[in-house]
């Protein structure tokens, strides 16, 4: 809860002290009726306020770091009925959705915002923000398979741009590898698709990181809010590339 004065102020359409001198004048309705008297506490997210018979509720941006489990449609609402990503955020009161797409078996790093300049900025492949994906793999690549991945490989929609790829685990029991993939670009099923290019179709897929931000700290089917200075880091390294 916030003081009303401070919430007109934040939302740009007055200094604090502007605004205390439009409640005094009657300017200022607060859910429907005039409030006169300074310091009312009002939830920005949820309450109307409008100021000269004008809305001035705007939502807060916010921006969530999701775990995403595997079986869950990277969407608000499914019309198939499947889990998505809504459930996890019931208790956020703004309307948040993904930035980006998982794969509905795909786990990992999902940024949740209603920021749609961050999520502009960072799905557009012209941002070039890495993505780290570990990919438990069938079979064991040799050296040169890695190699290709990193060189590029011909897919259906063309070229992939120049990867890292490197080998995490190997299990020779089960005839499986871990490896770890970064790419910048966001095409559909990309890392399942190379992997399958290569001979080594993935098991189990999911992104660590994207940029600076890491799962750490974050348990599957949890979120973390990011911080201002993670916000600020983000949007100014995404500004450096535009
Ligand atoms: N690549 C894939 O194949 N799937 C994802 O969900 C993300 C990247």
């Amino acid at each position: 809860m916030e003081r009303l004065q401070k919430v007109i102020a934040h939302a740009g359409i007055a200094s604090r002290r502007k605004a205390e001198e439009m409640i005094r004048q009657g300017r200022v309705k607060l859910n429907g009726k005039i409030v006169l008297e300074m310091g009312e506490l009002v939830d920005p997210d949820r309450d109307e306020i409008m100021v000269d018979g004008k809305a001035i509720t705007q939502e807060r941006l916010v921006t969530f770091l999701f775990n995403k489990p595997s079986g869950v449609v990277t969407t608000m609402d499914d019309p198939q009925g499947r889990p998505c990503v809504s459930q996890f955020f019931q208790q956020v009161p703004q309307r948040v959705y993904p930035i980006g797409r998982l794969d509905f078996e795909t786990e990992g790093l999902l940024l949740v915002s209603n920021d749609g300049d961050l999520a502009y900025r960072v799905m557009h492949p012209r941002f070039e923000l890495d993505k780290v994906y570990h990919a438990l793999v069938k079979g064991i690549p040799s050296e040169g398979k890695l190699e290709h991945l990193r060189r590029g490989i011909l897919l259906e929609d063309g070229m992939t741009a120049p990867a890292q790829a490197e080998l995490l685990h190997v299990d020779k029991v089960k005839s499986e590898a871990l490896l770890s993939l970064t790419i910048h670009e966001g095409r559909n099923r990309q890392v399942r698709r190379m992997c399958k290019a290569i001979g080594h179709p993935v098991l189990q897929l999911t992104r660590v990181k994207l940029g600076f931000l890491s799962l750490e700290g974050v348990e599957k089917g949890a979120y973390r809010q990011l911080t201002p200075a993670e916000i600020s880091q983000l949007k100014n390294l995404l500004e450096a590339r535009s």
